[in-house]
């Protein structure tokens, strides 16, 4: 199982890659907004320099996602977000418009990542137009009380099924067990926000045993 990370922010990207598990990365509109310190002043050159310096820290498929709703423009963005470096993979929305820039998209050799998927209806449409990866959103199904784990077992079921190549990255990562979920159902990708990570490694029994070996390591003179 791969793990990307969900953030925009380079000191998270660069702690969590300095771990050692960092596969990728994935951004959206709203990641990049919290990061930018000047709204008024952070143009479209600016975003594109931010996933570039993203590009620098991780050695893996870095997501940046198309701002406009029109697949004739999704695909003109797509281009040139996928111009900037070899590992940009182009998120488009899982919508008509965004079906169509994503079938064009690929068919010319660029990755995309579908996302806002809420069904496995929608992810059938984005294997078909040759996604690379599929992004369904877990948190926010389980907001408006639905399973989402239950999707990504669909998901993972039917592309199974079709043998089809796009990869299940799991999306909208709440807390440590989504991720186990997401690994005992066979996901290829979990996308997790840094606190999460974190969270990954904590245990009450690992600190406590620490506490104990270090006291009991006094014994153990230096030489
Ligand atoms: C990543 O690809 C998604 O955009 C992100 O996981 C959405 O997370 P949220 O539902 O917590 O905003």
């Amino acid at each position: 199982m791969r793990f990307f990370i969900d953030t925009a922010d380079l000191e998270e990207i660069k702690a969590a890659n300095d771990l050692g598990v960092l596969d990728g990365v994935t951004t959206n509109p709203s990641l990049v907004a919290k990061i930018v310190q000047d709204p008024e002043n952070f143009t479209y050159e600016d975003f594109k320099a931010h996933i570039a310096k993203i590009c620098d820290i991780v050695d893996g498929p870095v997501s940046a996602e198309v701002t406009t709703l029109l697949a004739e423009e999704m695909i003109v963005q797509g281009e040139d977000l996928a111009a900037i470096h070899d590992n940009v993979v182009v998120k488009c929305p899982l919508t008509l418009e965004g079906l169509k820039a994503m079938h064009h998209l690929s068919a010319n050799g660029i990755r995309i990542n579908a996302t806002l998927v809420f069904s496995p209806t929608q992810a059938i449409l984005a294997a078909k137009a040759g996604a690379s990866y599929v992004s369904p959103f877990v948190g926010r199904l389980d907001d408006i009380s639905t399973e989402g784990m239950a999707l990504v077992e669909q998901i993972v079921d039917i592309y199974d099924n079709y043998r089809f190549p796009t990869e299940v990255l799991v999306a909208s990562i709440r807390h440590p067990q989504h991720v186990v979920d997401a690994a005992l159902i066979g996901a290829d990708v979990a996308t997790i926000p840094f606190k999460v990570i974190g969270q990954l490694l904590k245990h009450p029994l690992t600190d406590t045993g620490l506490e104990r070996f270090m006291k009991d390591a006094a014994v153990i003179k230096k030489g």
